[in-house]
C-alpha cells in the first residue's frame, strides 16, 4: 500500500485503541480514503490482512457505507469545508465556483481527469473561511475569485506534467 508514513503511523496507533482488531475496520477505511482518495481492492486486502479478517468482511463495510469511494479520484483533490463558519462565509459558493471551473459535480472526476471536488467537514482553520484543501495544501479565504485563480493554477501545473 502506497500510504504516507503519517497515515501508516496513525493506522498502527488506531488499532491499539480496540480490544478486538476488527473494530478498527471503519477508522482504517476513513484513514486510507483520506490519504488515497478512495478504497481500492488492494486497500481492502491490506486492511483484511492487518486486522486478521477475510477481504469480504472489509468489502461488506465498504459497500454498506455510501461515503466510501470505490473508484479513483482525479489527479488533484479539492476539498471545500462546509462546516458552519465556512458555510457562513461562503463555502457553498466557493464549491460552486470550482464545479463551474472544472465542469463537474462534487464526488465526480472532471472530464480531463484532473480534479475531484468534495465537501468536507471542518479543516481546523475556522477563522479564515471559506477554507479549501488542495491535496495537502490549505488555502484560506477562498471566495469565488480565489477559487478561479486556484483553478487556473491547477490547469497551469497540469500542462507542465
Ligand atoms: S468550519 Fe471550516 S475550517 Fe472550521
Amino acid at each position: 500500500m502506497n500510504l504516507k508514513p503519517a497515515t501508516l503511523a496513525q493506522i498502527d496507533e488506531v488499532i491499539t485503541h480496540y480490544p478486538v482488531k476488527r473494530s478498527a475496520t471503519l477508522p482504517l477505511l476513513h484513514l486510507i480514503q483520506e490519504d488515497a482518495g478512495w478504497i481500492s481492492k488492494e486497500a481492502i486486502e491490506w486492511i483484511a490482512q492487518k486486522l486478521e479478517l477475510q477481504p469480504i468482511n472489509v468489502y461488506e463495510v465498504v459497500t454498506f457505507y455510501p461515503m466510501f469511494r470505490q473508484k479513483p479520484i482525479g489527479r488533484r483533490h479539492i476539498k471545500v469545508c462546509r462546516t458552519l463558519s465556512c458555510a457562513l462565509t461562503g463555502g457553498y459558493k466557493t464549491c460552486e465556483a470550482f464545479q463551474k471551473e472544472f465542469g463537474c459535480h462534487t464526488g465526480e472526476v472532471s472530464a480531463d481527469g484532473e480534479v475531484t471536488i468534495d465537501f468536507v467537514e471542518c479543516l481546523a482553520s475556522c477563522g479564515t473561511g471559506p477554507v479549501v484543501m488542495i491535496d495537502d495544501d490549505l488555502h484560506e479565504k477562498v471566495d469565488a475569485a480565489k477559487a478561479k485563480a486556484l483553478s487556473d493554477q491547477i490547469r497551469k501545473e497540469a500542462l507542465k506534467k
